[in-house]
């Protein structure tokens, strides 16, 4: 068995999300010392963005290619992504395709993102919650944003917030493009009396979603909108991939994958 592993990531056009794949691409090849590891990107536009900054950035497809030129039989595919939407399911999609191809690789399989069905909205929830207890300090309440998606894995997010609910109430999270969104929270908030929030980015890096969504000076970033209502705001600008708590479960979803490709 000829093995390689390919680590897809969304993708980022901000250097401070790079922390996050560092990271976790450090700890994968610690894992996995005798399997090469490659990085692609997930979204056709930020591989443009990258591309004109003069990276040589690969899709997962344009990667699979190259590997299966040099040899190799057996990928697995490890998703970056927080919840199984729409990156997710294209990386099960180009999976299939590549396994059933005529001459293709002996077999593709894909880890899945970190918020893997219900036992793993339970998993990622404590973990979270310790990252939430840790940084609380003298705030009032813990707020991650979220991304939020169009595709019906928004149900993740919606889920994790009732999992923090469930486990600490003065925990949160919130999306940016769907619901619960900030006016929601802010409601919440008021009722809580909270005046003094603990902002995280529950995005993959603290890339430019972090950067301008969530603490940028525009109108509508989370910390204004909170500022406006009176509420202070600590924020930190930390990914999901810098957190070992975190990556210890995407390391668990490419071990599984691994022992897939192994059996017979
Ligand atoms: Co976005």
């Amino acid at each position: 068995m000829n093995a390689a592993i390919v680590l897809a990531a969304f993708g980022s056009r901000n250097k401070n999300a790079m922390a996050s794949l560092d990271h976790i691409s450090e700890r994968v090849r610690a894992a996995h010392p005798d399997v090469p590891v490659l990085v692609a990107y997930t979204s056709k536009t930020i591989r443009g963005h990258m591309r004109r900054e003069g990276e040589a950035v690969d899709s997962v497809a344009d990667a699979l290619t190259r590997l299966h030129g040099e040899g190799v039989t057996h990928v697995a595919i490890q998703s970056l992504h927080l919840i199984p939407g729409t990156e997710f399911h294209e990386l099960l999609a180009l999976a299939n395709q590549h396994m059933l191809a005529e001459g293709g690789f002996t077999r593709v399989e894909v880890g899945f993102p970190l918020v893997a069905g219900d036992p793993g909205v339970e998993a990622v929830a404590d973990a979270i919650l310790a990252i939430a207890r840790e940084g609380k300090g003298e705030n009032d309440a813990v707020l991650f944003m979220g991304h939020g998606t169009r595709h019906d894995g928004n149900v993740y997010y919606e889920a994790l917030h009732r999992a923090f609910q469930e486990r600490d109430s003065s925990v949160h999270l919130g999306a940016m493009e769907a619901e619960p969104g900030i006016d929601a929270v802010i409601a919440r908030f008021k009722a809580d009396g909270v005046k003094k929030a603990y902002l995280l980015p529950f995005l993959f890096g603290a890339g430019w979603h972090a950067a301008k969504d969530m603490v940028g000076d525009g109108e509508a970033s989370w910390k204004t909108r909170l500022e406006r209502e009176g509420i202070a705001c600590e924020a930190v600008l930390k990914g999901a991939g810098e957190y070992d708590g975190l990556v210890d479960i995407w390391l668990g979803h490419l071990a599984d994958a691994m022992r897939r490709l192994t059996r017979c």
